[in-house]
């Protein structure tokens, strides 16, 4: 585990017309979270390469490149040249062995991440997991901000955090869709070191209060 809770603003639900504003917004932050989307691994399309290196020449936070997108074998490498702290891909949209995304991704120069639904099971990737750095649970359906969070996804937050206490696994365990005040406690309960929110943060009259409280939150439930 981290030494404090890494909380990872989500730009989804910022104001595009200005990014640079928004990840400034967010300076204290640990990770800036940049949801891609291409419109047929999810049904909803964001931004792409371009204007992650756009918010990267600018941004005050490391970014923490999410990719929802096919073929993620093409185009994950390219987020981590361009400077990304992380980057995920998704389990289902790897078509080639996941593992084969892990080491370019770090020899490229970014952490490795690895992203699975709610309804992908995280016994079927273990084989895999050993060369990744994050592990990214899916605690709603990906595709959309301002979702209601699923409770039933935390039991593999559980599963995930016991294979690292255990040193089975060395990862990060992020989560990632529906946290916010009242949703983060269980999931820091249940083991999470990185908590992605987007409606909660820049929903928020304070974006950086947001992210105190929710910190605070975060590590009071690590405590018990
Ligand atoms: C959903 C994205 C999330 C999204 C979370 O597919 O992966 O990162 O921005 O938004 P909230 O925190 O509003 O659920
Ligand atoms: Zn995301």
């Amino acid at each position: 585990m981290p030494r404090s809770p890494l909380i990872a603003p989500s730009l989804l639900s910022a104001d595009f017309a200005r990014l640079a504003e928004e990840s400034q917004r967010v300076a204290d932050a640990d990770w800036l979270h940049f949801d891609v989307m291409d419109a047929h691994f999810v049904p909803n399309l964001t931004f792409g390469l371009p204007v992650m290196q756009a918010v990267q020449a600018v941004s005050p936070v490391p970014l923490d490149c999410h990719l929802m997108i096919e073929d993620p074998a093409r185009w994950a490498p390219g987020y981590a040249e361009a400077g990304a702290r992380n980057v995920t891909v998704h389990a289902e949209a790897c078509t080639g062995d996941p593992r084969a995304v892990a080491r370019d991704l770090r020899a490229a120069g970014s952490l490795a991440g690895l992203a699975l639904k709610p309804g992908t099971a995280l016994e079927e990737y273990l084989d895999v997991l050993p060369e990744f750095d994050t592990l990214l649970v899916m605690t709603v359906e990906p595709g959309f901000g301002g979702q209601r969070f699923i409770a039933e996804t935390l039991p593999k937050v559980r599963r995930a955090r016991e294979l690292v206490d255990t040193g089975h696994l060395m990862l990060l365990v992020e989560v990632d869709g529906g946290i916010n005040a009242d949703t983060i406690e269980q999931a820091a309960a249940a083991g999470a070191d990185v908590f992605v929110a987007g409606s909660a943060v820049y929903g928020a009259d304070d974006p950086a209060r947001a992210i105190a409280g929710l910190r605070a939150r975060a590590a009071a439930a690590w405590q018990g």
